[in-house]
């Protein structure tokens, strides 16, 4: 799967909607069989790495504008969400927010993120 993202190759009626604005034709090129390829200038924009959740061995050295990490939670305990959920802080940038599911709420980390819009968290500042 890392390897598909790498690729940014989409099937035609996937980028249908971005013909509209002009951007399918600014960032994507049309390959010999119908598909598109994200250009390289937007490629070299986005770093894919496996990451386990539930490991501690992050490589992850700087600050993020948005971490999105919608229905991956669900599958862990309480207690496994309030320790990833600890080690997103120093992960995102002071004004950073945390883009979760629809049915995901961490009301029980609110020492952490303060929900900020429906499904939207940002991060709490302590003094
Ligand atoms: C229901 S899918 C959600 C996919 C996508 N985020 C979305 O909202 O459509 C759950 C995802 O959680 C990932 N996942 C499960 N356990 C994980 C872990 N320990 N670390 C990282 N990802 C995990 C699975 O690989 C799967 O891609």
């Amino acid at each position: 799967m890392l390897e598909v993202g790498r690729k940014g190759i989409y099937p035609a009626d996937k980028v249908a909607r971005l013909f509209k604005a002009g951007y399918a034709s600014k960032y994507f090129d049309k390959l010999p069989d119908g598909q598109f390829q994200a250009k390289a200038v937007l490629r070299n924009m986005i770093t894919f790495q496996r990451l386990n959740l539930i490991e501690h061995n992050w490589l992850l050295h700087k600050q993020f504008d948005a971490i999105f990490c919608r229905n991956v939670m669900i599958y862990f305990d309480r207690e496994t969400q309030f320790g990833v959920l600890k080690r997103f802080v120093p992960l995102l940038k002071p004004e950073g927010l945390l883009f979760v599911g629809h049915s995901e709420n961490f009301y029980f980390a609110s020492e952490y993120f303060h929900l900020r819009g429906k499904t939207v968290y940002e991060r709490v500042h302590k003094s």
